[in-house]
């Protein structure tokens, strides 16, 4: 009996999460999302291509590996269908290897229309929502007004369809929100519907199963299962820095009611942190760089969003964030990634406790929205060097060395890999 291996971001979303479940899969069978939706945006680079996968999971590139959307997960059928069109025209035919739960709930058109009405609500205290309908189709699932995969081959969908619709309907009108003026991706709502009604048909192409079932009899078998995370800790629905989260469980538990297997079956728990931090959308990030250095690490990192190309906002690596992100996980191994990112840099900042009203703490206080953090940070020597050929982790850089092993001596957790460049074939393991 095998267990399931967990990968997730331990920082706000971002991490890398993508490329290194596409380095690991060869020692899979199974690679399994487990919660969010297509609010992700998981971006592989191999032999000069670049794919940015939202639902489908980071192992679908490896054909003889099956992939699974877990129910703890969302789908909205016209971005999936989209998807499934990218992939086929990169030669991958998805409908051999990626099977879908039937109890992974859908977003409707009209949960976007929501999410867009709730945003606006809030005025200036909005999120800064993907905009992917997650908050209003999560909404539904925990209110029991939701439709799920498998309800797509029901006789009577369209006529739950229409009800739950007409519901989105009635709260947008009750939040003054302009239905007549509102586009999804450029559509007006109701030529949306009718793509999204017709995307149904490719769901349906899939295997559609009970993947709770499934995944626990690969485990029975002594096949190997990873989970995949989407977002990251500081964006859990409980634990992040709420209400400027997302609406799903993203940490380790998420695994157990997002794939349907015991907290006894959970392996080896491997956290991913960028060398230094971003985050997209609004919300307290207590290292943001609001000078120079903070657009370097944007520009030199490519830091605009995979799925809205909005810029990330950037700072240095944030330890107590990154010490409460692996005692929530239970992470047993670490993964670094984006070093190279700051090879030019004289000098690099880290993090490691918080000033708050001359109090020093290495605890995300739950006031964490309200007051002033001021960084503590210490100074490390840069390494001013290319990483590019070199090879092995041992060969890295002193200073880098240097400056990854503090972040293993503050964290507890030993580094497993660091990642150098955006390409599948740059992680060096220690
Ligand atoms: P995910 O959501 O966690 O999968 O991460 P994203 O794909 O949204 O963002 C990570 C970005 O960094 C992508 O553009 C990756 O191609 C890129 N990337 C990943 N690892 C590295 C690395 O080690 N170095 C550099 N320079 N880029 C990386
Ligand atoms: P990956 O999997 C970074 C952020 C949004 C917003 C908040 C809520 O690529 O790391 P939502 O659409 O869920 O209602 O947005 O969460 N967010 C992400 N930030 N990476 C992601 O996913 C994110 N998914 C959501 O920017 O602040
Ligand atoms: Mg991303």
């Amino acid at each position: 009996m095998s267990k399931v291996d967990v990968l997730l971001g331990l920082q706000w979303g971002d991490e890398g999460k993508g490329k290194i479940v596409d380095v690991l899969t060869p020692d899979y069978d199974v690679v399994a999302r487990f919660q969010g939706g297509p609010n992700a945006g998981h971006t592989l680079e191999f032999n000069g291509i670049k794919h940015v996968l939202h639902i489908i999971p980071s192992g679908i590139f490896h054909a003889e590996k099956i992939n699974v959307i877990g129910n703890g997960v969302l789908i909205e059928p016209c971005i999936f269908k989209k998807e499934i069109s990218d992939l086929a025209e990169k030669g991958v035919d998805a409908t051999k290897n990626l099977y879908i739960s039937k109890k992974a709930h859908l977003i409707l058109p009209s949960h976007r229309m929501l999410d867009a009405a709730n945003e606006q609500a809030k005025g200036n205290a909005k999120i800064g929502s993907t905009l992917k309908g997650i908050g209003p189709a999560y909404t539904d699932k925990i209110a029991r007004t939701g439709l799920r995969v498998g309800d797509i081959m029901e006789f009577d969908f369209r006529e739950k369809y229409e009800m739950l619709k007409c519901q989105h309907l009635r709260l947008a009108h009750t939040l003054n929100f302009d239905i007549a003026d509102f586009r999804i991706d450029g559509h007006a709502i109701d030529e949306y519907e009718r793509m999204w009604l017709a995307s149904l048909e490719t769901l349906k192409q899939f295997n559609l199963i009970n993947s709770e079932y499934f995944i626990n009899r690969c485990l029975d078998e002594g096949k190997r299962v990873l989970a995949e995370g989407a977002q990251g800790s500081m964006l859990d629905i409980d634990f992040g820095s709420y209400p400027f989260v997302t609406s799903s469980s993203t940490i380790t538990a998420g695994v157990c009611s997002g794939l349907g297997v015991a907290p006894s079956r959970i392996g080896r728990v491997m956290g991913i942190s960028k060398a230094y931090c971003t985050r997209v959308g609004a919300g307290p990030f207590p290292t943001e760089l609001f000078d120079d250095t903070g657009t370097r690490l944007c520009d030199l990192g490519h830091e605009y969003g995979a799925t809205t190309g909005r810029p990330r906002r950037c700072g240095w690596i944030d330890i107590p964030a990154l010490r409460y992100a692996c005692m929530l996980n239970g992470v047993t191994d670490l993964f670094v990634t984006k070093p190279d990112v700051m090879n030019d840099f004289d000098e690099v900042k880290m993090c490691v406790n918080y000033d708050i009203n001359g109090t020093l703490t290495d605890q995300i206080p739950f006031e964490f929205n309200e007051v002033e953090i001021k960084p503590q940070l210490v100074t490390h020597k840069g390494w001013k060097q290319s990483l590019q050929g070199i090879g092995s982790y041992s060969r890295l850089p002193q200073p880098l060395l240097d400056y990854l092993g503090e972040i293993e001596r503050l964290t507890g957790i030993p580094i497993k890999a660091v990642s150098i460049s955006p390409d599948r074939k740059d992680v060096l393991f220690k």
